[in-house]
């Protein structure tokens, strides 16, 4: 492992202007420079970097980073792979976390070098067979030439023969003194010692970076005893969840393309690329696993499967598809003429034709789902029935309510169900699966809470909130005032909170919908932004200094549930541990900007790099009166803080005004109800008359 304190030396050196003028030509406009993306196809330049920041945007695809994500991202690097790629170009000495920790990790890599160069020569050694022996010759050769397979299509995917002959490739290997143990390490030799690839014509698989970590050999015979394909085992270098093939030849053209095809079969992908499909990969048959589609979310979010169109490939798609829809990936599905497979087909019909077809077949997966499974329930009420939750469960899946509520409108004509039944099933599988959620973080909360009481004593518990300032936490009223679970907030207090923001179950139009969901997320992404560009600073108090970050985290802790966003969420948390730590060497804006998780570091760009947005009059009103943000970062984090409590606040009233109509029968509740009621509205109009205070 690579120290921390290396990986910041590192962040302090590397020059995002400096890297990214090696692959892109930038010229300067104003204060940044601009330049066409590499990430994406496009005449008019929209990849600007900001030297001063040290960061990269592309206000085109949205990508954004700092030295080590533009790194990540372009080169397929990982976190390490991209800090030890700078520290070279930067001549800084990586130092490793510990003695034995950097033995172990440079052992490891010694190991697993060792095992691609075997890899590469037993490939080498497959190629030559092909080509140079009899057998190769005669029996592979000719066989991928029946297949149609071009000359430069072998070379491209590195295709070769495994020699019949029992001990061909490990007698070689041991002559040239590779080691034994390696061998069967990988699979090339087996326990006993003979060659476990005979006779068969060879796939070599490959990772992103193109280095052969495994083997896939075809039989030619056709007798039913031996399987099709064999493949080398799992490895270090070889975990089959993890990989495509074709992946290392593809990922450009799914980048460029913002489409990844997958197919079945190797030769399906072969064939492809040789008609001129280059954003296609094959996941092998199996069902398709979290690791392969978080590999291609790397590239895109779309992914078009391609399927035979038997019922094997039907079923082959309705099983493996959800996972996709579940990482927030839009999900297309081509169905081949029956008997036809990706290869067969555009052998027969070519490029364009096959380019033709897949456009004019493409079907939205849950649209297909929906068809397929109406076919088959027909009139049958209770197979009817549990198709609609069937189909249900993918529309919960998806992340993006607008999409939810576009296909639950779709659903609804199709299947002849009227739209709230359907609305509210979507809402409760939601729901379940946000409690599954909740009930995991509770358990993971307390265990990381025993951990930290054994592990040391006194630390500054982010739970610890302390009266600051103007507003006075002892009055907490999401939290102590007892109408949490009577307002029908449920016993975490969060789902039902949720549960306005999933659909609006009064149908309101799409304009609408689409400001609702944003609106909510403005208070939150502004307290996310301050913690992002100023959570280091200072903030004096009547007696004391606090830091930004904490002054945001201890006046929101006791609500911090509530919030709505995940990934502002977890910047307001992780900022606020930050600058408490004892270790901070960068900023908090750079300690965001280079952070490990893709997803926090471009969201952090985002924070910094666009304009304050005036969205609604509540913020027009806030922003004509304001001096410049950042500058005041006190009245600035004041007012995120609290038009935060002033928008939860109001929509916990909301819902309890509907409580209080619902339970108007009970006198008991109904009085407890309003108790609790008017104590909530006083402390709404203290809010609002706070904002008014530090506004005017
Ligand atoms: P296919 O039987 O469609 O193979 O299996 P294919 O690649 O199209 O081969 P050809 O056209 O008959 O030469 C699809 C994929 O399933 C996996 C392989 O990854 C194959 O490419 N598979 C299939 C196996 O791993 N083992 C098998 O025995 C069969
Ligand atoms: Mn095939």
């Amino acid at each position: 492992m690579i120290s921390q304190k290396s990986i910041q030396e590192v962040f302090g050196v590397a020059q995002v202007q400096d890297l990214i003028e090696e692959y892109v030509s930038l010229k300067r406009r104003g204060v940044n420079l601009i330049g066409l993306c590499p990430f994406h196809d496009e005449k008019t330049p929209s990849f600007t970097v900001s030297p001063a920041k040290n960061i990269y945007k592309c206000f085109g695809c949205g990508k954004g980073g700092g030295p080590v994500q533009f790194l990540m991202e372009h080169d397929s690097l990982s976190f390490p792979e991209a800090i030890r790629q700078l520290a070279a170009k930067y001549n800084v000495d990586l130092e490793e976390d510990s003695k034995e920790d950097s033995e172990q990790y440079a052992e490891q890599k010694k190991l697993e070098e060792s095992y691609y160069i075997l890899n590469k020569w037993a490939a080498d050694h497959f190629i030559y067979n092909l080509h140079n022996t009899q057998d190769g010759k005669l029996i592979g050769l000719s066989y991928f030439q029946e297949r149609g397979f071009l000359a430069a299509t072998l070379e491209k995917f590195e295709l070769g023969f495994s020699s019949d002959n029992s001990k061909e490739l490990t007698d070689k290997a041991l002559k040239l003194q590779y080691n034994e143990t390696f061998l069967k390490e990988l699979g090339l030799t087996s326990k006993k010692g003979y060659d476990f690839f005979r006779n068969r014509v060879m796939f070599p698989i490959h990772n992103v970076a193109g280095k052969v970590i495994a083997f896939a050999g075809r039989t030619l015979s056709s007798a039913k005893s031996q399987p099709k394909y064999i493949n080398s085992p799992e490895t270090p270098i070889y975990n089959k969840r993890k990989v495509l093939y074709g992946i290392h030849l593809a990922k450009n053209s799914i980048r460029k393309k913002d489409n990844c095809i997958v197919v079945e079969g190797y030769t399906d992908v072969i064939s492809l690329v040789q008609n001129g499909v280059e954003n296609v990969v094959a996941s092998s048959g199996t069902a398709f696993t979290q690791e392969q589609v978080r590999l291609i979310k790397r590239y895109t979010d779309n992914v078009t499967f391609i399927y035979d169109g038997d019922a094997a490939g039907v079923k082959a798609a309705l099983r493996g598809l959800d996972i996709v829809l579940e990482n927030g990936m839009n999900v297309s599905l081509v169905l081949l003429p029956d008997g036809e497979d990706p290869d067969s087909f555009i052998k027969a019909s070519g490029n364009a034709q096959f380019e033709n077809y897949v456009a004019e077949n493409s079907k939205d997966f849950i649209f297909f789902k929906m068809e397929l499974l109406m076919e088959e329930a027909g009139n049958d009420p209770i197979k009817k029935s549990k198709m609609i939750k069937d189909i249900i469960a993918s529309v919960a899946k998806l992340r993006d309510p607008i999409k939810r509520s576009l296909y639950v409108r779709q659903c609804s004509q199709v299947l002849h169900v009227e739209e709230a039944i359907l609305v509210k099933e979507v809402n409760k599988q939601i729901r379940n699966e946000i409690k599954q959620k909740e009930l995991e973080k509770v358990r993971l909360e307390r265990q990381q809470k025993r951990e930290a009481e054994r592990g040391y004593a006194g630390g500054n518990s982010p739970a610890d909130t302390r009266p600051v300032g103007l507003i006075s936490d002892n009055v907490s009223p999401l939290s102590e005032v007892p109408f949490p679970q009577e307002a029908g907030l449920g016993e975490h207090g969060v789902d039902s909170y949720h549960e306005l923001d999933f659909f609006p179950e009064e149908q309101v139009n799409h304009q609408q919908q689409d400001f609702r969901i944003r609106a909510n997320d403005y208070q939150e992404k502004d307290l996310a932004r301050i913690v992002v560009t100023s959570g280091d600073q200072l903030i004096q108090l009547d007696d004391s200094e606090i830091t930004v970050a904490d002054f945001v985290y201890s006046n929101i802790a006791n609500i911090f549930p509530f919030f709505e966003n995940e990934l502002y969420k977890s910047i307001i948390e992780l900022g606020f541990k930050y600058v408490e730590s004892d270790g901070m060497s960068t900023g908090v804006t750079q300690y965001f900007i280079n952070h490990q998780d893709q997803k926090l570091s471009s969201a952090a760009v985002d924070l910094i790099s666009s304009p304050y947005e005036l969205a609604d009059w509540e913020r027009i009103h806030v922003y004509l009166n304001q001096k410049m943000p950042e500058k005041n970062f006190f009245d600035d984090s004041m007012q995120a803080v609290l038009r935060f409590k002033l928008k939860k606040m109001s929509s916990v009233i909301d819902k309890m005004k509907k409580r209080i109509i619902e339970e108007s029968g009970n006198e008991e509740t109904t009085a407890r109800l309003l108790k609790a009621f008017r104590q909530l509205q006083l402390e709404k109009k203290e809010l609002a008359e706070q904002l008014g205070n530090v506004i005017s």
